[in-house]
């Protein structure tokens, strides 16, 4: 039986705010985790895209923290007290503290990104494709760059690989061209492989055979395509629901200043993900 949890005077609130936000595996997680720690605190879902309101709900209210999602990542920017340096050179915060009344955000989909590659490798002087130059891929080329990668964009419009190449310093090329790179890493930011496009990969089977390792951020299915391939190949694979627990992981540290109870929280990710199917 599930033991239940005092909500009172002394509770403290934290939530993900984003549109749509009904699918989110964050409550999950983070309640899970509070529980775990036996910590007077719940996390709920807000659905919104109005970051003034909930910027000043945050300091009204005394919300505690926020994880932001889409569409919200950089319109919260603006708001921010003290946004760090991650917050800066990515253009985006997905996390957001309330320290008396003053608003720190940062960025954590890099660490997640970084931590689980780290799991699997040495990042130092390695060589890495990254498919997408979107949002995701402006976070997960920050880390990589920090680590000491060297990073080849490619997208299928050139202009935005292009943009994202000036500011980090990586090499921007077309996605077909993607089909005949090799290197130590690859990561697919797109969202091909997710939704619609469940059926489709971003690089053949052949493509993928020139790689060590093969990371997916799409998350469901599990096993994306491109995942299928890597496997089949016997390649190294890292799938998103590894980046989604370590970025939360990450946030929840930065929230409460302790470890996070990693092992609860990715239970309670997969038990919600094997329910959603
Ligand atoms: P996110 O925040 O998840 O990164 P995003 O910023 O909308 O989302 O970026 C989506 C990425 O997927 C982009 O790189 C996009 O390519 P374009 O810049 O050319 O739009 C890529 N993408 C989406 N659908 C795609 C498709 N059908 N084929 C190839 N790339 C696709």
């Amino acid at each position: 039986m599930t033991k239940s949890r005092t909500i009172n005077a002394q509770t403290e609130l934290y939530g993900i705010i984003g549109k749509p936000v009904g699918h989110s595996l964050s409550p999950v997680m983070h309640n899970a985790a509070f529980e775990h720690l036996g910590m007077n605190a719940v996390y709920l879902a807000f659905e919104t895209d109005d970051t003034d309101a909930a910027s000043r709900a945050m300091r009204c209210l005394g919300i505690r923290g926020y994880s932001v999602t889409i569409p919200n990542k950089e319109s919260i920017i603006r708001y921010l007290d003290e946004p760090d340096d991650t917050v800066i050179k990515i253009g985006a915060c997905n996390t957001v503290r309330n320290r008396d009344g003053r608003l720190q955000g940062t960025n954590t989909d890099w660490i997640g990104a970084i931590k689980a590659l780290e799991r699997i490798t040495s990042l130092a002087g390695k060589r890495a494709v990254v498919l997408g130059a979107g949002g995701s891929a402006r976070a997960i080329i920050y880390g990589l760059i920090r680590s000491g990668v060297h990073v080849t964009v490619c997208n299928r419009t050139i202009e935005k690989a292009q943009r994202l190449s000036e500011e980090f310093g990586c090499t921007p090329l077309a996605l077909e061209e993607a089909e005949r790179l090799s290197g130590h890493i690859l990561i697919n930011t797109t969202s091909v492989g997710m939704g619609k496009l469940q059926d489709d990969s971003p690089l053949s089977k052949k493509g993928v055979e020139n790689y060590d390792i093969v990371m997916d951020i799409v998350y469901a299915p599990l096993e994306t395509k491109l995942l299928g391939y890597a496997s089949s190949l016997g390649k190294k694979v890292v799938n998103g629901l590894e980046m989604l627990l370590l970025q939360a992981t990450a946030q929840f540290e930065f929230w409460t200043g302790q470890p996070a109870p990693e092992q609860v929280m990715k239970k309670a990710l997969e038990d919600a993900v094997r329910q959603s199917n």
